[in-house]
């Protein structure tokens, strides 16, 4: 009697619960907790307490992602230096801000920063949500304000109306902050040639990426010392002996040893193909030129990494690091509509 009534009342409730849920904004198809598929061998999506992961605040911050109004002339938004078909990087060497002011380093690429702990190529920001404001205030990219940000996005009735969705709330700081954390850890890739060939489509690679892909692994090259690991980066900062000066001090500028000199954030290495230039200051174009420098172990730095050393790679060995490297592309992920304004 009990599970017949049940029954009956079911399917009713399931009906209302997905009709409310859809007709919720028409605009956003899904709402609710993220929850994404994540790609074979991802860890957890990692989310502060602070700041739990919803449709609704990744719909908002991909819309201020693309936003040129948090500009001081409304000329540039975050999608200016990140672009998507270079995995949400810049294929300038620097960056061009407002006025064309340029800055000193190459733009990262922007994927998988859920997983990351510290962020810019000197670590001096901790948490996701605080990296908008460095572009923000930067007087070489937006040079603008919070309050300013806040005046431009209160004029807006889609604002507004984004924010209630969202956060059942009026316009805020925090809010957009948040709403563009939320955006980035989305951007999630793992869908590379390389993935396939680990899910066991064992044709996905060539042969001369498989015996890259095996040089890379070994302690021939030591690569995967420093860009090991699901998102290939390890935590913390090498010098990996590019250059012979560093104007720029990289990890130095924030804790000021001299043992920190020179040292950079470890750069994942999926997607490279489609990142070039390369390094912290963009002065590298081809991947080649890259296993040219670290086969002859870089120049001599005291803070030089013990990994960084001549590696006598063959020419062939050479060819098939390059061609490994090119199968961590991910085309789904600079295709993906769920990116686009
Ligand atoms: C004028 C170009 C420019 C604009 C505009 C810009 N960025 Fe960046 N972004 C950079 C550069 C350059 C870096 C690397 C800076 C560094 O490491 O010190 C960077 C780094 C980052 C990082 C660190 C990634 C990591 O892996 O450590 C994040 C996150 C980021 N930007 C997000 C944004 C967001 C969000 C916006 C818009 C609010 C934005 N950027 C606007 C140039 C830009
Ligand atoms: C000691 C750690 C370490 C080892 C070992 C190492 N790298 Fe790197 N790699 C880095 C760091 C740090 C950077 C960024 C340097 C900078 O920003 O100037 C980097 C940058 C790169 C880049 C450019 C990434 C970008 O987005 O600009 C590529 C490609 C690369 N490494 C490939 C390799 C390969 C292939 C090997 C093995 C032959 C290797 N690395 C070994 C630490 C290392």
């Amino acid at each position: 009697m009990l599970s017949g009534l049940f029954k009956l009342v079911f399917p009713a409730l399931a009906g209302i619960f997905l009709l409310a849920s859809c007709t919720k904004d028409p605009e956003i198809p899904l709402s609710g907790t993220y929850t994404p598929e994540l790609p074979p061998g991802f860890p957890e999506l990692k989310i502060p307490e602070s700041n739990p992961i919803t449709y609704e605040k990744i719909q908002l911050g991909k819309a201020l992602f693309f936003e040129k109004g948090l500009s001081r002339d409304s000329s540039l938004s975050c999608a200016s230096c990140h672009r998507q078909e270079n995995a949400f990087s810049d294929p300038g060497p620097v960056s061009t801000g407002i006025g064309g002011l340029t800055g000193i380093r190459n733009a990262s690429p922007l994927f998988n920063l859920a997983w990351k702990a510290d962020f810019f190529r000197d670590g001096g920001v901790q948490s996701l949500e605080l990296t908008p404001l460095n572009s923000l205030h930067a007087k070489n990219e937006f040079d603008s304000n919070t309050a300013e940000m806040l005046e431009r996005l209160k004029r807006s009735t889609e604002y507004k109306r984004l924010f209630k969705i969202a956060f059942n709330d009026t316009i805020t700081i925090n809010g957009a902050l948040q709403a563009m954390a939320s955006f980035m850890r989305s951007m999630i890739s793992g869908n590379s040639a390389f993935d396939e060939y680990l899910t066991g489509k064992t044709d996905a690679l060539t042969e001369s990426q498989i015996r890259g892909m095996n040089l890379f692994f070994s302690d021939k090259t030591s690569c995967s010392e420093c860009h090991g690991g699901f998102n290939f980066r390890k935590e913390g900062f090498f010098n990996n002996g590019f250059f012979e000066q560093y104007p720029d001090s990289g990890r130095q500028r924030i804790t000021l040893l001299e043992s920190d000199r020179a040292k950079f954030s470890v750069p994942s290495l999926r997607n490279i193909s489609l990142t070039a230039p390369y390094m912290h200051n963009g002065s590298v174009n081809e991947l080649s030129d890259i296993i040219e420098i670290y086969n002859q172990g870089g120049f001599a730095n005291p803070n030089k990494s013990e990994f960084i050393r001549p590696l006598g790679l063959s020419e062939e060995e050479k060819a098939d690091l390059v061609s490994f490297l090119n199968s961590l592309s991910d085309y789904a992920f600079i295709n993906n509509e769920a990116f686009r304004p």
